[in-house]
């Protein structure tokens, strides 16, 4: 017994400084994320809450996910420091289908919700790609 823990006590000791350095490691190279990237994090967030609220029957969740993906997307607007027409498009694009999300939340119209949140969930694709383009 007494020898199995000469063993194991000096293995989890090193274990353990491994995963401190490793944090520590990670902390340095992380750099921290940017308000907009937060507020870009949070949209998965609501996005994955709509789609839980129309899977469970909960439509209060659905509609409060949508009226917060709705404020977010107004709200990051403001970030952009250079917004082409076609972001500007895609944006108000992605603010009306809210909209549609918030209202057919309401109606508690499952069948429309749930193509709305495809909607959605395309028009976030099509506004990365057209950020990444931007950036080439
Ligand atoms: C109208 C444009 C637009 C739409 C629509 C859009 N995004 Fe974004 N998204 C951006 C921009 C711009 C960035 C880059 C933000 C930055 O780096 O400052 C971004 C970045 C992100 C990121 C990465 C954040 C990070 O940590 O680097 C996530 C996650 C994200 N968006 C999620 C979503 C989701 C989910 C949706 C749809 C529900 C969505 N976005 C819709 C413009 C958009």
């Amino acid at each position: 017994m007494r020898r199995q823990f000469a063993i194991v006590l000096p293995a989890m000791m090193v274990c353990g400084i491994g995963a401190v350095w490793q944090a520590s490691l990670h902390s340095a190279d992380k750099p921290k994320p940017t308000s907009n990237q937060l507020l870009m994090r949070d949209k998965l967030t609501q996005v994955s809450r709509a789609l839980e609220g129309i899977t469970l029957d909960k439509y209060d969740q659905v509609e409060d996910a949508a009226k917060t993906l709705r404020a977010i997307s107004t709200a990051t607007g403001w970030h952009i420091v250079e917004q082409t027409p076609q972001y500007k498009r895609l944006a108000k694009n992605f603010q009306e289908q809210a909209a549609d999300l918030e209202r057919h939340a309401q109606e508690q119209n499952a069948e429309a919700a749930t193509l709305d949140l495809v909607r959605m969930n395309i028009t976030c694709t099509h506004c990365h790609q057209h950020m990444r383009e931007q950036d080439k």
